[in-house]
């Protein structure tokens, strides 16, 4: 990984190390087969490479591990919530905190509160489990994210913007009443890992505001994105991560956040709002469900964790490895000739499989084709992001109808892998470029009704 004037390290040594278990090609097949293509049926131990996931997969500091050890495990108004309350207010700067087990907890929280079958929620792209715990409510999840973040090949710096007029235009169609909130998800996972400018954060609000309308962040890669910001908008590259980040929040009404990405944990999340009554009504559901208020479902020890983890989070030697690393992955396949959604994201590589695949149907996945050769070639576990995922199918006729796109998500962990894992990633995929064109598609012969990446059963065509 390279800046302009030196390899830049990864800022830190390893303390602790877990053995890789290592399968060959053939015992990889026959995983394959019984794991019925799918991925995220695949036991851990049979992956080299795990890159399904950037979500509490990451390495914790020792200063983490030496914060676990002061959890406190009260039931009622623990020191670790105390804590874990502070921090949040004040980088983030909303008033009510909720711990949750993890992100899409405070997703269903939020949306039980404030949606019902009549509701829309815009967003720049909706992830995948906002989208589910929104019509889950009966309620339409719509995506409006800028033109330039559906193309693969724009290298607008801000992809993962939302455009204003499709929300002004989606307001006056719907109507205000029946817009409880509007979110923007920093960074914009499905849309690639994008960032979202400030200007357009606050071009956001100034819609919102003259229809009464508050605004949540799904806020899952805050600090990614305000790395963005600094390197990328005018007016930043003086600012800290930290002011960046206050300052995205403040045009916010509160926020949902998976604390397993930017947190820095291996689990949590949390929600917060500025409303004093929907603070009320979310915490008599939470512990509903999730636990009392002061832990919502999480031990003391996870709190005191996210509580290093965020201030960890927002060191800027940190963010300039992390950006670098996926940069460097990006920047080398893309010279190996795979088309990848440009620029690199913050927290991963999407390959474009339509693109890569073409001899590929949508409707034959693709993204599962490549997915399942990676695995196959290198133990590489990738997740796909396209119409496995996305794709519609209509109960009445049984037709399906693919998604936007067709990509491949290579995520990479937090602080988990040196450059050589990498390394090897670039040289199966090198590899596997030369073969892509005797790939083929995938059925899927089993579903649920929600969420079916996780559980699908596909069959090779
Ligand atoms: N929002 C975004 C933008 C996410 O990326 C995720 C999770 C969630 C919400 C839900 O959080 O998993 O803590 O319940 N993304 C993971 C991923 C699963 O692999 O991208 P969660």
């Amino acid at each position: 990984m390279k800046s302009n004037f030196r390899t830049v390290i990864e800022p830190f040594v390893i303390k602790s190390v877990e053995p890789i278990q290592m399968t060959n090609r053939n015992e990889r097949k026959q995983i394959l087969k019984e794991n019925h293509y799918n991925l995220f049926k695949v036991p851990a131990k049979d992956v080299l490479i795990d890159l399904l996931t950037d979500s509490g997969t990451g390495a914790m500091s020792s200063a983490q591990w030496a914060g676990m050890m002061l959890g406190d495990e009260s039931y009622a108004g623990s020191n670790s919530f105390q804590k874990f309350e502070s921090t949040i207010q004040e980088i983030f700067g909303f008033k009510h905190v909720i711990p949750t087990h993890q992100g899409r907890a405070a997703e269903r929280i939020l949306f039980s509160v404030m949606c019902n079958n009549q509701s829309v929620v815009p967003n720049n792209t909706h992830f995948d489990t906002t989208r589910a715990n929104i019509e889950f409510q009966g309620s339409e999840a719509l995506d409006l994210v800028i033109d330039e973040g559906k193309d693969p090949n724009s290298l607008f710096p801000f992809k993962g913007n939302m455009d204003i007029q499709k929300l002004e235009r989606a307001i006056q169609k719907h109507g205000k009443e029946y817009i409880p909130l509007c979110m923007i998800t920093v960074t914009n996972n499905s849309g690639g890992g994008q960032p979202v400018s400030m200007e357009n954060i606050r071009a956001v609000k100034t819609v919102l505001k003259q229809y009464d309308i508050p605004l949540y962040f799904d806020a899952a890669r805050f600090a990614e994105n305000a790395f963005f910001i600094k390197m990328r908008e005018d007016g930043y590259a003086h600012k800290t991560v930290k002011e960046i980040v206050h300052e995205m929040m403040s045009y916010g009404d509160g926020c949902t956040m998976s604390a397993k990405k930017d947190g820095m944990a291996n689990i949590g999340g949390f929600l917060c709002t500025n409303d004093d009554q929907l603070a009320q009504m979310e915490k008599d559901l939470l512990i509903l469900t999730e636990g009392f208020p002061t832990y919502g479902g999480l031990a003391g020890r996870d709190l005191e964790a996210i509580s290093v983890g965020l201030q960890e989070v927002l060191d800027e030697n940190y963010l300039a490895y992390r950006i670098a690393e996926t940069q460097y992955l990006g920047e080398h396949l893309t010279g190996i000739g795979y088309p990848i959604v440009q620029p690199p994201g913050g927290h991963a590589i999407y390959v474009d499989a339509k693109a890569l695949l073409p001899h590929i149907p949508p409707l034959q996945y693709p993204g599962q084709a490549l997915s399942a050769a990676l695995y196959l070639e290198g133990g590489i576990r990738t997740v796909e992001i396209g119409s496995v995922m996305f794709g519609k199918v209509d109960e009445s006729t049984g037709e399906e109808y693919p998604a936007n796109m067709e990509l491949v998500r290579l995520a990479l962990p937090r602080r988990t892998h040196t450059q050589s894992h990498i390394d090897y990633v670039i040289e199966v995929m090198k590899e596997l470029f030369n073969e892509k064109d005797k790939l083929t598609g995938y059925k899927i012969v089993k579903q649920p009704k929600y969420l079916r990446h996780f559980t699908a059963e596909f069959e090779s065509i």
